[in-house]
């Protein structure tokens, strides 16, 4: 039994992985979450309270960093700034959390001998063409794209260099797409289900075409427990479900499954920048660790994910409409946006 400390465990992610934590094995998890727009504690309503506790706090905070750290056998590190659209519109959130925080976190992890694991993203590799075979590995070249994606590769830059200079002893992983319950509605799929229920139809931006690489939650977070069970010290693991699928797909579906017309969406300016594709190959966690993802049907998943955010209204409810009015509030000022440092 161990005691881990689980960074933005409030958020999507981080709370699939508590709850996966709570159900599978007899550790304790503290959170530590400064509660963003992103985080939503109701996520964790409900957990053991003799397992589990919620601390509220910045990763960029070296006194509380340090304390939690201090008294952890291991760090599993989601928080982040987490939405590409967000970045474009204001990036210095995701230099402070992603970037300031990580680096925070690591000195704490270096002082203290704490075992390291940094979460991270296949968007750190940047992006492949639609008709191309090739799929992103450990040896794949950085090369990103947006201010989300250069902080998130600049964080594993520095866990790098934290192994290697001062032999901390991390483990990094690399995700794909991440789609199931507790997802903020600001993303892909949770934007477009809660539009389907309020009436709205769903946005595809450009022509629909670009593709992600789709993981079940749970399926990474089984994924993460076995690195940090099993993985070894100073390597970066990919994680992916082989789950490619255009974002057009995506919508077709899920307005098929909640029994609309295949084709009632709009096309709406595309993002800036846009990656086209993500496709992850997992063979090295698969052979290393014998890990395989049990979400093998993306359709029946998403089914699920659909049934989930009708029964769980009251869960998302909440952060609609404020999310839609800074969609539209980034669309019509992107070309100028505000930033709050110069
Ligand atoms: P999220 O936005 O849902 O949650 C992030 C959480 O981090 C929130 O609870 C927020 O309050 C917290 N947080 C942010 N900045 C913080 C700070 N400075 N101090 C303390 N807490 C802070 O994000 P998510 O989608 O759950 O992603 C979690 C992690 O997984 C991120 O590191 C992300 O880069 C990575 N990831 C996400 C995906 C995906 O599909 N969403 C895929 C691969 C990797
Ligand atoms: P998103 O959930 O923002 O994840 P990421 O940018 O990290 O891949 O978006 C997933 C895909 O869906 C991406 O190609 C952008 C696209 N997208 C839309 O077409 N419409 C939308 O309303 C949103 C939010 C995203």
């Amino acid at each position: 039994m161990g005691r881990f400390l689980v960074t933005g465990g409030a958020g999507f992610i981080g709370s699939n992985f508590v709850h996966y934590l709570i159900r599978t094995t007899e550790h304790h998890v503290t959170v530590l979450d400064k509660l963003s727009y992103a985080a939503n504690p109701a996520s964790l309503a409900g957990l053991p309270t003799s397992r589990f506790e919620l601390v509220v706090g910045d990763i960029s905070d070296p006194g509380i960093v340090d304390q939690l750290v201090r008294s952890a056998d291991v760090v599993v590190h989601y928080a982040a700034e987490s939405h590409n659209d967000n970045s474009l519109f204001d990036p210095a959130p995701f230099l402070q959390s992603n970037i300031i925080g990580t680096y925070t976190l690591l000195e704490a992890a270096r002082r203290h001998g704490t075992r390291f694991h940094h979460i991270s993203t296949d968007e750190v590799y940047g992006d492949l063409a639609l008709e191309d075979p090739a799929r992103f590995t450990e040896a794949t070249a950085y090369n990103p794209s947006s201010p989300y994606s250069a902080t998130k590769a600049g964080s594993d830059l520095l866990v790098r260099a934290w192994v290697r200079s001062f032999g901390v002893a991390a483990t990094i992983s690399n995700c794909s797409n991440n789609y199931g319950p507790f997802q903020h509605v600001e993303k892909f799929i949770p934007r477009q289900i809660t539009n389907v229920i309020d009436g709205i139809r769903p946005m595809l931006y450009g022509a629909g075409n670009n593709v992600r690489d789709w993981i079940h939650a749970d399926d990474h977070s089984r994924a993460v427990l076995s690195i940090i069970e099993r993985g070894r010290i100073g390597e970066t693991y990919l994680i992916g479900a082989n789950g490619e699928r255009s974002n057009k797909d995506v919508v077709e579906l899920i307005l098929k499954q909640m029994g609309l017309p295949a084709d009632s969406y709009d096309l709406v300016p595309d993002r800036p920048g846009h990656d086209l594709r993500y496709g992850i190959d997992s063979t090295k966690l698969r052979n290393e660790l014998g890990w395989a993802p049990e979400y093998a049907d993306f359709e029946a998943g998403l089914d699920a994910t659909i049934t989930w955010y009708r029964e769980h209204e009251a869960w998302w409810r909440p952060q609609k409409a404020g999310t839609e009015a800074r969609y539209m509030a980034q669309n019509n000022t992107s070309k100028k946006a505000p930033r709050t440092t110069p």
